[in-house]
């Protein structure tokens, strides 16, 4: 059975059910997500292996081979039609795509197993997240109904919101007690709970709330950084309930179950669906999502605790996110451009010989330059500062300083310790998109590569908003051959 059958026996039936990884459903048969890629704008729908499977990522692999992919539409597994797609325009803010809509999600940016098979999970940068305003069989007004999501305990930051639940249907910010959703992160501008996060707590409109205090602290909401965690969110018709748990093993726990803060009750819920964003698209947070469903009623505390364990027996483990040639933390390497007519540059920190600056470019650099010119082109390769499988490239020339993204262009910057840093260069190297060594994706933004355009360096997503984000020579401009010097 699958966590919808297990809410239908306690006749709270899943409304909406939402996963890139698998069936909820024991008979389901019909499609998880459908993938959008960039050689040639075609989508495809991938479906479970067999009823009530895990998804076919081998279906996505061969439709995504040497190109890149999205993911558009998340299907609604309870034959609602909920499916989520790339969200609107909210009152807070408008997405970056240029009609204002938020980014889709990489597809490759989660892989993960399930017992063993391969699958991929939605991780959501700022800027991305979903939608669906208008819904079937979603609670509203003071309607209960409970929600639960299985998510990545290591990646969240402290923006609003990365949400996964009840909102509005206009996106805009219809005031208290027009949400009710999961959010999973740091933000501490309303309540917070145990520890310094990441914390699960109740995205009720105007505040996240770990108990019914407003601006409160609720020392039995624990920081839970499990790397695979089980999130509930429950809404009765009188209070709420905050639970969470280790998604591989182990039971549930609840963390509030109680009153609402005043101004909440009763509550008025308007019923669309997010994920990734706040009620007003506030899109400035990240996180990942692996599976979720909302039901109608308050499911009993049996049920819960049976989907719990549903999910710790669908056997979630993380897998490499890197793939090609190997580019061993320790090596120092150089990174040679492959893109016809350019294959002699380098990516190098900008400058001449003994003069630098923090930009990131490409540089005619060969195996008779002089030593100081070499080194602007020289990377010793570490392990990831956000992610120990992918890697960080530091500066030959001043230690501690890394490459990093900032507004998606490349710099050499000194490490902060922050963890926007760490975010910001870490890198994962993957087979070239044009075959010819390694595509090096951001790891916090894994629609995006390393590219070079007009002799500048990017990290550049196929056909995005930004002008370095053209589709016109993309797999040359993402692929880079790694070794260990110069060519004569
Ligand atoms: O409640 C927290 C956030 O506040 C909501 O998600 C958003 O709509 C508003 O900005
Ligand atoms: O490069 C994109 C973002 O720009 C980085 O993550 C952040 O540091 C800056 O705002």
């Amino acid at each position: 059975a699958g966590p919808c059958d297990i809410y239908a026996q306690y006749d709270t039936p899943c409304v909406a059910a939402h996963s890139t990884t698998r069936a909820l459903y024991n008979s389901y048969n019909g499609p998880l997500y459908e993938v959008v890629r960039g050689s040639d704008g075609s989508s495809t729908n991938i479906a479970p292996l067999s009823a009530g499977g895990v998804a076919n990522a081998g279906a996505q692999d061969s439709f995504c081979a040497n190109t890149t992919c999205v993911i558009q539409t998340i299907y609604d597994q309870s034959g609602n039609g909920n499916n989520l797609t790339p969200a609107p325009p909210g009152g807070e803010t408008a997405g970056p795509q240029s009609n204002g809509y938020d980014n889709p999600a990489s597809a490759i940016g989660a892989p993960v197993t399930l017992n063993g098979q391969k699958a991929y999970g939605i991780f959501s940068s700022p800027g991305t997240g979903y939608r669906i305003e208008d819904t079937k069989g979603v609670a509203t007004g003071n309607e209960p109904e409970s929600i639960y999501a299985v998510l990545d305990g290591t990646h969240f930051n402290d923006n609003c919101c990365f949400d996964y639940g009840n909102a509005e249907t206009n996106a805009h910010d219809d005031g208290d007690a027009t949400m009710e959703a999961i959010y999973f992160g740091t933000c501490t501008v309303w309540d917070k709970g145990a520890g310094s996060g990441p914390w699960i707590m109740a995205d009720l409109e105007n505040g996240l709330y770990s108990s019914n205090a407003e601006y409160g602290t609720n020392s039995a909401d624990p920081t839970q950084n499990d790397r695979f965690l089980t999130a509930m969110v429950k809404g009765g018709t009188d209070g709420f309930a905050l639970l969470g748990g280790n998604a591989q093993s182990g039971d549930l726990s609840t963390y509030y179950n109680g009153s609402r803060p005043s101004g909440y009750q009763p509550m008025n819920k308007q019923g669309a669906i997010i994920l990734g964003i706040g009620g007003d698209n506030s899109d400035g947070a990240q996180g990942t999502f692996y599976e979720g469903v909302m039901t109608s009623g308050l499911a009993p505390a049996a049920a819960d605790a049976a989907v719990q364990a549903n999910v710790v027996a669908a056997g979630y483990a993380t897998t490499s996110l890197v793939s090609g040639p190997a580019v061993n933390p320790g090596s120092t390497v150089t990174m040679r451009v492959t893109t016809p007519g350019f294959t002699t540059r380098y990516i190098a920190q900008n400058g001449t010989s003994g003069q630098y600056s923090s930009s990131v470019v490409t540089t005619v650099i060969t195996s008779s330059s002089p030593s100081s010119l070499q080194q602007l082109g020289l990377w010793k390769v570490v392990e990831g500062l956000a992610q120990s499988d992918c890697v960080s490239f530091e500066s030959s020339i001043t230690s501690g300083s890394y490459i990093r993204h900032y507004a998606f262009e490349l710099y050499v910057d000194a490490n902060d310790g922050s963890a926007q840093f760490a975010d910001d260069a870490t890198f994962c190297p993957k087979a070239a998109l044009n075959g010819q060594g390694n595509s090096i994706m951001s790891w916090s933004y894994p629609t995006r590569f390393f590219r070079n355009y007009a002799d500048t360096m990017f990290v550049a997503s196929e056909g995005g908003p930004q002008y370095f984000d053209t589709t016109n020579s993309y797999n040359n401009d993402v692929s880079y051959v790694v070794g260990s010097g110069f060519e004569s």
